[in-house]
């Protein structure tokens, strides 16, 4: 996978971001999912009044990757983050998916039966990590532990 390719899916992510929907925490984060076949699916979050039931964008993303039927086909995810301030969304620090979205992803690289490429970015910095999923989390438990992946 090309850094190109890291960059296109940071600016998707960044693109997605401005939908989020962070009324609470005013952290709006975006992410952006690479499939087999090059095509990009965002998601944002999406907060509610409950606070902890509030929906992170990797997982939308996700939601509705496996709603059109692609679980199979993740390759990569780029994801953004930063503070809402006004119209702007402000941060140069890369940030990283929760655990519960490290658990999300895994079911996709493993249904699909390859490590997935995590690109972590900000909302205005160049800077841009990138991380094996398998690093992110390591002894993952998985579908293969449950005989669903063999
Ligand atoms: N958030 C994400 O969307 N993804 C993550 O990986 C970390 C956190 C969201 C949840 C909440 O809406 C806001 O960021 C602040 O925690």
């Amino acid at each position: 996978m090309t850094e190109v390719a890291g960059q296109v899916l940071i600016d998707a992510a960044r693109t997605a971001a401005a939908n989020a929907h962070a009324p609470y925490s005013n952290f709006a984060v975006g992410a952006a999912v690479l499939l087999t076949d090059g095509s990009i699916v965002p998601g944002t979050n999406f907060e509610n009044a409950s606070y902890g039931l509030s929906l992170c964008a990797e997982t939308v993303a996700l939601a509705a990757v496996n709603m059109a039927g692609r679980l199979r086909d993740v390759v990569a995810i780029g994801i953004v983050g930063g503070m809402i301030r006004g119209d702007r969304i402000e941060g140069t620090a890369p940030i990283r998916p929760c655990g519960r979205c490290r658990q999300v992803l895994n079911e996709a690289a493993q249904v699909g039966r390859r490590d997935v490429l995590v690109y972590c970015g900000s909302a205005t910095g160049d800077e841009i990590e990138r991380h094996d999923l398998s690093d992110l989390i390591p002894y993952a438990f998985g579908p293969r532990d449950l005989g669903v992946v063999v």
